[in-house]
């Protein structure tokens, strides 16, 4: 029998290709659930067999209690940057219990990595949205996978943020040169190809025999910034480097507002919000130093297809440095200046 599948997180750059990978065949129906559903991306998402629009928002009782009914399976996506660390902890938790309530027999959740965890808890990790799912995790973790299947799929940044908060800059005093700018160290960062993070996705629907109880880590590539410029130049045949910054500096490029609270969509006043220069003082610190690790092996062996390497993404997607929309937050945020 066809499996409903209900996706919460939006119809933005992570709900679309988790939604379009599992609406590839007949075998789930997906309900999607968003504010809107007249949005472009809500119309785009319903136009796919199998895919239906449920209207709501994701951090509402009543609406959730709406939306869980015969369901067979949740993926979850909260966001940190709507709604603060304090609530996605809360939200995660609370639909977990909700899954179990519902008799749902498969609940995923989209994880991102315990910075503060993996650093022996030193404030130079802190990173409010890395930390807030880190902990449902752990939440989730503790949990039996039976009556009710849990897996988690962690993550990490997407490789197409490389056309918009990564995207390199001409080097002012060298137009010709590209300019890969970050405060990352001798770093290896992972970053995540988000076709490839949809069949990851897929994968756990279809093979709970395997997935029940797993936290899948999922990356294309662990790279350093001054190889994944090489890759750059190597692809495009343009000029390009890598300058490692410090984070003062970096806050100073203006590509993130540093006293802006990490939370759009909640009460500024709330002392627990972290600003975007706390939050991502952690969040790079965190790849920094090398803190979180991947089996590749292992998504060699589910994703045999996967994207392997940058380098190999960027001449897929002919990748050119060029800024392009990628988060609808982002896109919502222009649109309503
Ligand atoms: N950026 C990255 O590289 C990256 C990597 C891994 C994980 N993540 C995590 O992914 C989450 C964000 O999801 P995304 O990457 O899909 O971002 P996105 O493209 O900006 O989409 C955000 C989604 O959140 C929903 N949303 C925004 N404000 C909301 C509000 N006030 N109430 C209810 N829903 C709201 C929107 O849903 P509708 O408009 O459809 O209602 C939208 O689809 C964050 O938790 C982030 O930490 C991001």
């Amino acid at each position: 029998m066809k499996k409903t599948v209900l996706f919460i997180g939006g119809t933005g750059a992570q709900g679309v290709p988790v939604v379009k990978a599992l609406a590839t065949d007949s075998r789930y129906n997906i309900r999607v659930l968003t504010r809107s559903a007249s949005s472009k991306e809500a119309k785009d998402l319903a136009s796919l067999s199998g895919v239906s629009i449920f209207e709501g928002n994701s951090y509402d009782e009543i609406t959730l209690r709406q939306a869980f009914k015969d369901i067979n399976c949740v993926f979850a996506n909260t966001n940190g940057f709507a709604i603060g660390e304090k609530a996605e902890i809360y939200w995660g938790i609370r639909l977990y219990e909700l899954a179990r309530e519902f008799k749902v027999e498969h609940f995923v959740y989209a994880g991102l990595e315990y910075g503060s965890k993996l650093g022996n808890f030193q404030r130079k990790y802190r990173c409010g949205h890395l930390d807030g799912k880190g902990k449902v995790v752990d939440f989730i973790s503790a949990q039996p996978t039976s009556p009710m299947a849990w897996s988690i799929l962690t993550s990490c940044m997407y490789m197409e943020a490389l056309s918009e908060f990564l995207r390199p800059f001409p080097d002012p005093k060298d137009p010709g040169t590209m300019v890969f700018t970050v405060p990352l160290g001798e770093g290896k960062c992972p970053l995540i190809y988000l076709e490839d993070y949809g069949a990851y996705a897929r994968w756990i629907f279809d093979r709970p025999d395997q997935s029940n109880g797993l936290e899948l880590h999922v990356a294309t590539e662990d790279i350093s910034w001054k190889d994944l410029a090489s890759a750059f130049s190597e692809v495009t045949g343009q000029k390009a480097v890598y300058k490692d910054v410090t984070l003062d500096e970096y806050f100073k490029l203006g590509i993130l507002d540093p006293d802006m609270i990490v939370g759009h969509s909640t009460d500024p006043n709330d002392s627990t919000l972290l600003t975007y220069r706390e939050n991502f003082s952690g969040f790079w610190n965190t790849w920094k130093d090398n803190l979180t690790r991947r089996d590749y092996q292992l998504l060699d062996t589910i994703l045999p297809t996967r994207v392997k390497s940058v380098k190999e993404w960027m001449e897929k997607t002919d990748y050119n440095g060029k800024p392009t929309p990628v988060l609808k937050d982002y896109r919502d945020r222009a649109a309503k200046k």
